[in-house]
């Protein structure tokens, strides 16, 4: 095995053996590639030229297929907040997965992982599993339109929520497909019928007198708002003081329901993040930490809300999936969070904090008009100049720029795996503030070797 950079406190070793032209990595693609459109299964981890393939993880460190280890800071994009291969998580998956795997019955932990989430979550009375993110939107905005008995849904200019068709309405346009800055165009996706943009209403980000009038002109049809308090795909800039309460108060006002996707920004805070952005919304989804490592997804909110999945009092949105609540998945989830105390929370946040700051003053230092965005555990450095406000306002340097993907190669070559898309990163439970450094050393010592300078 070859150390990494940070391993060895900031020397020079190099993590750089997927480039050469014999890597396993490169075979891998090219193998791939002939039995996989594009040699991949998973868009949201595709890189030019080539992924990275992994074969094992420990705490906050991954090895790849030629013996290179890296410190993780993408944590399969945040849901391992313990990092890799927890013992506990692992000793209680062992046992679980030695007594079957999946029955057509519920089990103990089901009760209990939805005991522990209903006792931790203000605004969930009641909860429901599912198999991922995707499937926890979905089935939000579906109990949304059979709660109120309308059918369109608002969401924000190039929020991320997953696959289903409504959702990925406007997830990432184009400039030249916009539209007006205070009445965002509702752009579909490849694959989806058009007739799903007359359903979404796309509502920009953090202007608040424009999702005003619009909210206004569409309140009768609206079963709901979708809203990420902190969305990744908006670069994680935070929400204005005053916007998310806001919207609270405009739904309450017109019978429409406030939809939470806490999907990935659950990790922000033991109670949640809609409740740590102070808000209450009526439902939320969520995801990736609560699975422990394992494909996973639930949807909760208020028992009144929650009343429309109730087989036994006039059902009205339907909830099958062979899979739901799978006992390995529970198990791992339950313990995951167990684990996640609030000390634990407060801990790892912290960290958080430091990183923030050390990236901020390290990007001042090198006179680079750039900005850390995000909260908790979560940080993204923008090379942007000018205010971030909302999706449009990011695109001056976007997240498609090459900068990041060059970015994204230097960094893996210094043993950090951060993502080709931004310099995101989230912390997990095993990190350090030598970790911590070392994600900020390694975009120094990038930054100088790309020569990005101050424009
Ligand atoms: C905010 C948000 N919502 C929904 C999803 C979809 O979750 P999944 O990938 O588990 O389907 C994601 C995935 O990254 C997400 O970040």
């Amino acid at each position: 095995m070859n150390p990494s950079p940070a391993q060895s406190a900031g020397s020079a070793t190099e993590t750089t053996a997927y480039r050469s032209p014999h890597s396993r990595s490169r075979e891998l693609y090219q193998r791939a590639s002939q039995v996989m459109p594009g040699g991949n299964t998973r868009h949201s981890i595709a890189m030019a030229p080539y992924p990275i393939y992994a074969v094992s993880g420990s705490g906050c460190r991954v090895r790849d297929v030629e013996g290179d280890e890296r410190i993780d800071f993408l944590n399969n994009y945040t849901s391992l907040i313990l990092g890799h291969a927890d013992p506990r998580v692992t000793a209680a998956v062992e046992r679980r997965v030695a007594s079957s795997t999946a029955f057509t019955m519920p089990t103990p932990e089901d009760v209990e992982l939805a005991e522990l989430l209903v006792a931790r979550i203000p605004y969930v009375d009641q909860i429901r599993f599912c198999n991922s993110g995707s499937e926890a939107v979905m089935l939000a905005v579906k109990a949304a339109r059979a709660f109120t008995g309308r059918h369109k849904i608002a969401k924000f200019e190039g929020a991320y929520h997953g696959i289903y068709d409504y959702v990925e309405v406007s997830e990432g346009p184009a400039a030249d497909e916009w539209g007006d800055a205070d009445a965002p165009r509702s752009v579909t996706e490849p694959g989806t019928p058009p007739s799903v943009a007359e359903d979404v209403l796309i509502l920009p980000w953090n202007r608040l007198e424009a999702c005003r009038g619009l909210i206004a002109q569409h309140k009768d049809e609206l079963a709901a708002i979708l809203v990420d308090p902190m969305p990744l795909g908006i670069g994680m800039i935070q929400p204005r003081p005053g916007f998310l309460e806001f919207l609270r108060e405009e739904t309450a006002r017109h019978g429409i329901l406030l939809v939470a996707d806490e999907v990935l920004n659950f990790r922000i805070s033991y109670h949640g993040a809609a409740h740590a952005f102070g808000i209450q919304p009526d439902l939320a989804s969520f995801g990736k930490i609560i699975g422990g490592g394992f494909p996973v997804g639930a949807v909760g909110g208020s028992r009144r809300v929650m009343s429309v999945f109730d087989h036994t009092g006039g059902l009205k949105v339907h909830h099958g999936g062979t899979f739901n609540a799978n006992p390995v998945t529970i198990t791992a989830g339950l313990e995951t969070m167990r684990q996640m105390t609030r000390e634990a929370f407060d801990r790892l946040n912290g960290l958080g904090d430091y990183i923030r700051e050390r990236l901020t003053r390290m990007l001042h230092d090198r006179g680079l008009d750039a900005q850390v965005c995000g909260r908790a555990s979560m940080f993204v450095a923008h090379l942007n100049s000018g205010e971030l406000v909302d999706y449009r306002s990011l695109r001056g340097f976007s997240r498609t720029s090459p900068i990041y993907g060059e970015l994204c190669h230097e960094m893996l070559g210094r043993g950090i795996i951060t993502s080709p898309r931004g310099v995101f990163g989230c912390l997990s439970t095993p990190m350090r503030e030598p970790e911590a450094g070392a994600f900020v050393d390694s975009l120094d010592e990038s930054i100088r070797r790309l020569g990005i300078r101050p424009s």
